[in-house]
């Protein structure tokens, strides 16, 4: 079976774009003629795949059955559920008694439970048509922003992104996103990246291929990258990096890094430090600062000043604790404040001794900004 040609239409139209993307940056996208033509190919044949016109009631029940469940295991309970409840009709008159034996098995039983009530919704109210509107979608229990844009894209052929964890993992290696999957700004970055490279030809195909090269090639551990058609594309794998990414970090998992910070003044001036050009919060100004907490910290920023030409003392007390989370690590800052009483800064570039009084001035880097409010 061809699914592609079924669904999707000639691969020369999937470079159209029926969203005004004109503000947005574009990112490489010549490896998606790659993956639609190996999903032609590849595709997995799934008892709620084919015909030219998906039916959305089928896609939803698919999309989620799937939550949670491998593929394998919910293709018996789909046959016989569309056995039983061939259309929404047939499902919102069923009691839920018999919804949940249908369902029995499958485990995290409050999907059936929401699956029903939102069906009964639909036959209520929406005549009996499920929406093609992610905003409407979403608006039906148990149906979520990914389930929203399977259902928009693969039943109607809406041009929406369905990011689950394969399509994260994907996007994380094409585009080398060293950052924390999990996070909802990475979620989002990812997202408009989906939105950005999607053709307008086959959302619904495009999201499909996603899903299953990400099932099939781009695996959590070990990736198969010998034979994979993006390879070449792949900036993970050019950085070496394809087994290490994507980064998921938890709560419980993300690293905190204690940093010692001075505010030094001098001559009502703050004294103040511009990050690298490179990395996290380039180019943002920041109070002088040094890796670790208590002595270790107060040692190592001691000792950064001197560097500077420097010479300070630094206060007993720590006056302010500043906790700033990003999406792969956790800054716990401990501010002291500290008096320059000997020297001359010598390096002028970086550094710069800030009347008080301008500090709205400058771009601040997230974190030391909040420090300015507690002082
Ligand atoms: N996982 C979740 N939705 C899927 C789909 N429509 N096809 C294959 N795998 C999936």
């Amino acid at each position: 079976m061809n699914m592609l040609l079924l669904y999707c239409g000639i691969f020369s139209a999937v470079r159209g774009k029926d969203k005004d993307m004109s503000d947005v940056k574009r990112v490489d996208d010549t490896w998606v003629p790659l993956l639609l033509q190996w999903f032609s190919v590849h595709c997995r044949e799934l008892p709620w795949r084919g015909g030219t016109r998906r039916d959305p009631y089928k896609v939803w029940v698919s999309e989620i059955m799937l939550q949670q469940t491998k593929v394998e295991a919910v293709r018996p309970y789909y046959e016989s559920w569309m056995e039983r409840f061939p259309d929404m009709e047939t499902l919102a008159a069923a009691s839920a008694d018999e919804v949940l034996r249908q369902w029995q098995g499958l485990g995290y039983y409050s999907r059936a439970r929401n699956l029903h009530q939102a069906v009964q919704e639909v036959v209520a109210s929406y005549d009996g048509k499920v929406p093609s509107d992610t905003a409407e979608l979403v608006k039906l229990k148990g149906v979520g922003a990914y389930t929203a844009g399977a259902i928009a894209s693969i039943a109607y052929g809406r041009r929406v992104a369905a990011v689950d964890g394969n399509v994260l993992r994907v996007f994380a290696r094409l585009y080398n996103i060293e950052e924390n999957i999990l996070s909802g700004a990475v979620k989002k970055e990812i997202t408009d990246l989906v939105d950005n490279v999607m053709p307008a030809a086959c959302p619904g195909a495009f999201n499909e291929a996603l899903m299953d090269f990400g099932a099939q090639v781009c695996v959590p551990r070990q990736p198969h990258c010998e034979g994979c058609p993006l390879s070449s594309h792949c900036l993970a794998r050019a950085a070496g990096k394809e087994a290490v990414l994507p980064l998921r970090l938890t709560k419980k998992n993300i690293p905190t890094e204690d940093i010692t910070v001075v505010v030094c003044t001098r001559q009502r001036k703050w004294l103040l430090h511009r990050r690298p050009e490179k990395g996290l919060l380039a180019s943002m100004w920041e109070f002088p600062n040094a890796g670790g907490a208590g002595a270790e910290g107060i040692g190592a920023v001691t000792k950064l000043l001197q560097s500077v030409g420097l010479s300070v003392v630094v206060g007993a007390a720590e006056i302010a604790a500043v906790k700033h989370v990003f999406s792969h690590k956790i800054w716990r800052l401990h501010v002291y404040r500290a008096k320059a009483v000997h020297g001359h800064l010598q390096a002028k570039e970086d550094w710069q001794w800030l009347p008080v009084t301008a500090y709205t001035e400058v771009p601040w880097a997230g974190p030391h900004g909040k420090i300015t409010a507690v002082l």
